[in-house]
């Protein structure tokens, strides 16, 4: 795609829903856009850090840009626009720029950070290649500092932070740890048995960081089995909010939250303890479909409900969805993410699936940004979106081709990202929005 670098396509919103006035079409779509989903969504669960977090893809769906090309109401839709540099830095779109080459690398290494858990710790388990170290986020028109623990840490002294969602948390939670274990190490002070929501204390500056295992943030039961599998359904309060996280709300200072993938998988919905219908049941319980859409959307508007009537008004961040960069074939048909240099603008856009429920949490966001003070938009999506090289994908096990037994297809994970790797970027970003943009 030539001069592409200067071109910008506008997917902030999915383009369907732009068209208000064929409402007919737009439901008619999701109908059949959704059922076919519904036979087509599949799940896995086969190791702790995987089982962490569901993925799926219609089965149609080998890569984004081929999922973008056929369909019509995408390309229909989707507009070009001219970039235009920004010289106000104060108008600068943080999400919006490029990658570009960083000779000097990243702040740490798996030897000078001992906090990498070993499905993200690319480089203990043998990653061959180094190239992906060597980026860093550059938005249009302004510059993101590096991120500076020293600074960061003061301003969090005596400051609580909690990062509530799934295992994309948990990665993240891990960059920020090690981005900040030069200036000091934290004592973990709590764990629960899985390790997936834990609490560290950085005692020389008192601030306390924690991570809370809630993927759907709003109460779920029949989900969290220690084996990894279950038999029972899971079901999902769409009306009443995760205990998890609720009962601690009141200790944070700083929230960093997000919904996601979670939704995708079959679930029976629940409303005023009546059960309302059921996704992707294919008619076992003879309960009517609904959409993850629906979920999705019904959750979040309850969690910026509960931000915007609390007393307790905490600095918000909400990240957006997460992308997966699964090539050649599906995550379970052997799929793989084996490039090593990001991609250039345009080059690739995210699944329809992923622009689905990526327009719900925007649209939910917008709404709930008039109402909670305090609140801002961590869009990762986009440059997500051109780092196909960060993500551990064989490199999730210990040195995974040492054993030549080819009978043995090896999974890649091609949604969680090796540390250190792109989403130390979002910590840079994170440290701008709160300690220079609020
Ligand atoms: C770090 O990675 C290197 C390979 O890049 C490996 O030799 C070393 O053992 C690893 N160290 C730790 C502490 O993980
Ligand atoms: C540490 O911070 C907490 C709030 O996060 C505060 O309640 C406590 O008093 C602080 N401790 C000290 C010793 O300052
Ligand atoms: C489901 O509905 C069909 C038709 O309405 C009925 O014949 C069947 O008995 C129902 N099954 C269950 C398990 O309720
Ligand atoms: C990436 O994986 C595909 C499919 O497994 C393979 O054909 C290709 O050669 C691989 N590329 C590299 C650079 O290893
Ligand atoms: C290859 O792996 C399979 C499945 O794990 C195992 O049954 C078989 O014995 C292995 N063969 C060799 C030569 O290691």
């Amino acid at each position: 795609m030539a001069g592409v670098g200067t071109l910008m396509v506008d997917w902030d919103r999915w383009p369907l829903h732009q068209k208000r006035g064929n409402h007919a079409f737009v439901k008619l779509f999701l109908f059949v856009f959704l059922l076919g989903f519904s036979f087509r969504v599949i799940f896995f669960f086969f190791s702790d850090s995987f089982a962490s977090l569901p993925l799926s893809q219609p089965a149609d769906v080998k890569d984004g840009r081929e999922s973008l090309r056929d369909s019509q109401p995408v390309e229909d839709g989707v507009a070009l626009e001219h970039r235009v540099e920004d010289s106000q830095k104060d108008k600068c779109d943080l999400f919006k720029g490029e990658w570009i080459s960083n000779p000097s690398g990243p702040a740490y290494t798996n030897e000078s950070c001992l906090f990498i858990e070993s499905p993200q710790n690319c480089m203990k388990n043998g990653r061959p290649d180094t190239g992906y170290l060597y980026w860093r986020w550059k938005p249009y028109g302004c510059e993101v500092p590096q991120f500076d623990a020293k600074k960061f840490l003061d301003v969090m002294k005596d400051k609580s932070w909690a990062m509530i969602g799934d295992s994309i948390l948990r990665n993240h939670v891990q960059s920020l740890i090690c981005l900040l274990v030069k200036v000091e190490v934290p004592i973990e002070v709590y764990h629960d048995k899985m390790f997936r929501s834990r609490r560290w204390h950085f005692s020389a500056h008192n601030f306390t960081l924690s991570v809370i295992w809630s993927p759907f943030l709003v109460k779920a039961e029949n989900f969290d089995h220690e084996n990894g599998a279950s038999s029972s359904i899971i079901d999902l309060h769409l009306d009443i909010l995760d205990e998890k996280w609720i009962s601690q709300y009141q200790n944070f200072n700083y929230i960093l939250i997000s919904g996601g993938p979670w939704f995708l998988r079959p679930a029976i919905y629940w409303e005023n303890n009546k059960i309302i219908g059921c996704h992707s049941c294919q008619d076992k319980n003879n309960l009517s479909e609904i959409s993850m859409e629906y979920s999705f959307r019904k959750a979040l508007q309850l969690v910026f409900n509960f931000f915007a009537v609390s007393d307790h008004k905490p600095f918000i961040l909400y990240r957006t969805y997460p992308v997966a960069h699964f090539e050649n074939a599906e995550w379970n048909r052997g799929g793989t993410c084996n490039r090593t240099v990001p991609y250039k603008e345009g080059e690739f856009m995210g699944t329809d699936l992923e622009h689905l429920m990526r327009n719900v949490e925007l649209d939910e966001f917008k709404n709930a940004a008039v109402n909670v003070a305090r609140l801002k938009l961590l869009d990762t999506y986009k440059l997500s979106l051109l780092r196909p090289d960060g993500h551990s994908g064989p490199y999730r096990t210990f040195h995974p081709f040492d054993n030549k037994n080819n009978s043995v297809t090896i999974q890649n994970d091609c949604l969680h990202w090796c540390l250190p790797g792109p989403i130390d970027s979002w910590n840079e970003l994170v440290m701008e929005l709160v300690l220079n943009r609020s």
